[in-house]
């Protein structure tokens, strides 16, 4: 069935017109088309607005309607209002307005496509959002690793304004983020967390530049190679308390916990944490929690940093920033006051010996101890979490090692870091458990300061640099077999590089403490245990437990997954020792910390300990 309508007619018939046109096939509703109609004609149909009527065009257009129908569609009747002059002098401006988007649109996407032909290459994504729906939504660092086998060594990804690059081989993080540091050392903007809740103080994520190189003068006084060592003795009871544990639990998660945080802790404010409850570790895990909650949110001050010069009461986000900021900050001056009172030893009194820290105020000061605590306490407990699952995991590898504890420490004692020092397997085995599960998976995100060229590729200034860490350790050209735990790989080559720690001006600066903490305590735990699966009870049957290889938390940090490991002493006479060398070791965190302060000032005495930046 037809219909005809005007189709550009400047002036339509009047309303009865229209009503009839409508009317005369659709019987049953003329009255509701034609008051529709008339509304329009009422509003626009008027002399004073519309131009001269011009007569009407013969361009009749065929509508298709069922003879059953029953009455006139929604598009009838607006094809009918669309005929008014009105509406067509709207529609013009309309289609005007439409062509100006559509241009406006052709220039967006056409600049950028040209700029990200410059870049490196990468997944094109869509022009104002970039690739930003193509965010992986869990462990985004399989998904670059997949995306390194598709576009080599560097790709590039947009999100919004932001330009990430990533970076999968040792080759390409060193050649960025090593040889040209000098403009590649910054970090990203967190204006959530780095802004306005730590109000610019927390090292990790500062900038570079005059502030980020003062705390690192101060934390590297403390924790240059040298330094660490002579937290040896501490590190020592702590690991003797951590094999005793095991003598009697098997929450080996807890336990790593509890001899991080109380070695970190001493060293930090000068108080242990001998039993992982104390008020102090859980403040600090309270700080630690919500921080990595504020990283993980989408906070919209993050993609829009100008919101934050809005007034106050415009600023949603600023009252949970003051109270979170506000927390933290009451925290670390009540921790920073309490090792003030303390005798011996620790790195809140230490850096107020230094000169470098006048230059700090009393807040951030606070800070670049606070901030070595968080850097250094989990960590260290995931690598040890790290160690179980390797060790469970791949029985013919701790058979070497354990023979090489036992060839250089026999069975009457246990290791002291003299003997750790004679075990080459075991320092393979350290890196192979760095490289095989690194715990910042993800890496840590670098800033580039300045435009840059690299392999032919365009990197713009305020890009963000991420050297993957674990895209880099599964670099099969670098580490064949690279989903297997061969510590051998380090032995062939001990110079054999693995990125855990970072790179360049960024790189970790306690991972000398962090490898010190792993050899003692790897060679004590493997000299004193068997580490095997643990049990499980299904359907009335005591199973072994099921240990996944890549099951890993998807986060900032990711260690793995809860897994049940057991602990069984090697011999009868292991658990007699163990008590026994623990009983004989110093206990007083006061006197190990005057000791430590005496090994200090020796060395103080030689060469400056101040580490270059
Ligand atoms: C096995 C244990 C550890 C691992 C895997 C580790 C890993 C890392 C990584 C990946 C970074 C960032 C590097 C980059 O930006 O490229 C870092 C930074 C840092 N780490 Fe560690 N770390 C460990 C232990 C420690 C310990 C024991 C301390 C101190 C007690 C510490 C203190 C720091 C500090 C202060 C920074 C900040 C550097 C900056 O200012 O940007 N870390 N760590």
């Amino acid at each position: 069935m037809n219909w005809y309508l005007p189709l550009s007619a400047s002036r339509v018939p009047s309303c009865e017109q229209s009503a009839v046109i409508l009317s005369t096939r659709y019987q049953q509703i003329p009255r509701n088309a034609a008051t529709i109609y008339n509304l329009f004609v009422l509003l626009f149909d008027d002399e004073r607005v519309l131009p001269a009527p011009r007569p009407l065009q013969a361009r009749p257009i065929t509508i298709h309607t069922h003879p059953a129908s029953g009455g006139p569609s929604i598009t009838a009747i607006m094809i009918a209002i669309l005929s008014s002059s009105a509406l067509m002098a709207i529609a013009r401006v309309a289609l005007g307005l439409l062509g100006v988007v559509v241009l406006a649109l052709a220039v967006i996407s056409y600049r950028y496509y040209a700029f990200r032909r410059r870049l490196p290459p990468g997944p094109a994504g869509l022009p104002l959002v970039g690739n930003l729906f193509e965010m992986p939504k869990s462990h985004p660092w399989l998904t670059h690793t997949e995306l390194h086998k598709r576009y080599g060594p560097i790709f590039s990804m947009q999100y919004g304004l932001s330009t990430v690059i990533y970076l999968g081989t040792q080759e390409a993080a060193r050649d960025l983020l090593e040889k040209r540091s000098n403009i590649y050392s910054s970090r990203p903007r967190f204006t959530m967390v780095g802004e306005c809740i730590s109000q610019g103080n927390r090292s990790l994520i500062l900038p570079y530049g005059e502030q980020w190189r003062g705390y690192h003068r101060l934390q590297g006084s403390f924790l240059s190679p040298r330094m660490s060592n002579t937290y040896r003795e501490l590190q020592d009871l702590e690991s003797k308390q951590l094999v005793s544990e095991f003598l009697t639990k098997d929450d080996f998660f807890k336990r790593f916990h509890r001899y991080s945080s109380s070695l970190t802790f001493a060293l930090a404010y000068g108080k242990r944490m001998p039993t992982g409850q104390e008020e102090e570790v859980k403040g600090v895990e309270k700080i630690m929690d919500n921080l990595n909650k504020a990283f993980i949110t989408n906070w919209i001050v993050d993609s829009l940093p100008f919101l934050n010069h809005l007034p106050s009461f415009m600023k949603p986000w600023k009252k949970i920033a003051d109270f979170l900021g506000d927390e933290e900050r009451d925290f670390f001056y009540k921790i920073r006051d309490g090792a003030a009172q303390r005798r011996g030893y620790n790195w809140c009194k230490d850096i107020l010996t230094m000169k470098e820290h006048k230059a700090l105020t009393d807040t951030q000061l606070s800070y670049v101890i606070g901030n070595t605590y968080e850097a250094g306490a989990d960590t260290t407990t995931m690598t040890l979490q790290v160690f179980t699952l390797a060790a469970v995991l791949h029985q013919d590898k701790v058979k070497i090692l354990q023979e090489e504890i036992d060839r250089v420490v026999g069975r009457d004692r246990l290791p002291t870091f003299e003997d750790t020092e004679k075990m080459p397997y075991l320092a393979a085995f350290v890196k192979e458990i760095h490289r095989w599960r690194p715990v910042l998976p993800g890496g840590v995100p670098h800033a580039v300061t300045a435009d840059d060229e690299y392999m032919g590729y365009h990197i713009p200034k305020g890009a963000t640099i991420v050297g993957g860490h674990w895209a880099i350790s599964m670099d099969e050209g670098l580490y064949p077999n690279a989903d297997n735990f061969e510590p051998e790989r380090f032995l062939k080559n001990p110079d054999l590089p693995y990125s855990q720690f970072g790179f360049g001006r960024r790189k970790c600066i306690g991972q000398h403490i962090g490898n010190n903490s792993m050899m003692i305590n790897v060679a004590r735990m493997l000299w004193a245990y068997d580490i095997k699966k643990g049990w499980e009870i299904v359907d009335g049957k005591k199973v072994e437990a099921h240990v996944g290889r890549l099951d890993f938390y998807s986060g900032f940090n990711s260690p793995p997954l809860p897994f049940k490991a057991a602990f069984i002493p090697r011999s009868e006479k292991v658990p007699e020792i163990i008590r026994r060398e623990f009983a004989e070791t110093e206990k007083s965190t006061e006197i190990i910390l005057e000791r430590i302060e005496q090994a200090q000032q020796i060395l103080k005495g030689g060469e400056p300990t101040v580490v270059a930046v």
